[in-house]
């Protein structure tokens, strides 16, 4: 599930998009993008109700890049500036930029491992939505599944919410449960909660789009 290679090459992005009125959202990630992935599968295959139009990443080399090439979804590295946990505003400001001129109606954090602040805060109030491997508010920020693996909870699991302006604190808008097993090591576990991440976020981008459709202004 979810390898590279398994997109169908014949239902284009592109021409779904001209025959949907769908909203649209743009994704922010740093890594390899697999969640990305099953949004954007679940766009081809009719089922998101929700259009990927942007990729933009802090990480020249990501992986996601490269899978929104392959989905053929215009995509963009912006160089983060100079600190570690955060993008500079200069660069912050170019995303709001880039979300705006690509007219998204939401933003979705697939993987994006910096902290998002004002000016793309502002620009999308409650419109931007983060997946946690954690049953948030358990286990907060990096290698959640590991803090949980080393706590010896025997039920770990994943997490959907809007983001604020702390660390996985925003409004919690779905989760799923993944067993600990016998012999699981840290990796395994999360593997596992990988899996589940992939099923979650499509579902939970579809209800949060249907209940925003309709409402307006949009945040642009
Ligand atoms: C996921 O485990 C997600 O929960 C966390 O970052 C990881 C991203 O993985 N926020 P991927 O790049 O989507 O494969």
């Amino acid at each position: 599930m979810n390898t590279l290679g398994t997109h169908m090459p014949g239902v284009s992005v592109l021409s779904a998009s001209r025959e949907s009125p769908m909203l649209r959202f743009g994704v922010l990630g740093s890594g390899k993008g697999s969640n990305f992935r099953a949004l954007a599968e679940a766009f081809q295959f009719g089922t998101l109700g929700a259009h990927p139009v942007i990729v933009l990443s802090d990480v020249e080399h990501a992986g996601i890049l490269n899978l929104a090439r392959e989905f053929e979804i215009p995509c963009h590295f912006v160089a983060p500036g100079s600190f570690r946990t955060k993008m500079s505003s200069e660069a912050e400001e170019e995303i709001v930029r880039l979300l705006r001129e690509a007219k998204v109606d939401f933003v979705v954090l697939a993987g994006f491992m910096r902290v998002i602040k004002d000016p793309l805060l502002q620009a999308f109030p409650g419109r931007i939505l983060n997946i946690h491997p954690s049953l948030l508010p358990a286990f907060r920020g990096l290698e959640a599944w590991r803090q949980a693996f080393e706590a010896g909870v025997s039920e770990a699991g994943c997490t959907v919410h809007l983001v604020d302006a702390g660390v996985d604190t925003g409004a919690i808008l779905g989760q799923s449960y993944v067993p600990v097993l016998p012999g699981d090591t840290a990796e395994s576990l999360h593997a596992r909660i990988q899996v589940a991440e992939h099923e979650l976020y499509p579902r939970i981008v579809r209800e949060f789009a249907g209940t925003i459709r309709g409402k307006t202004p949009s945040p642009k």
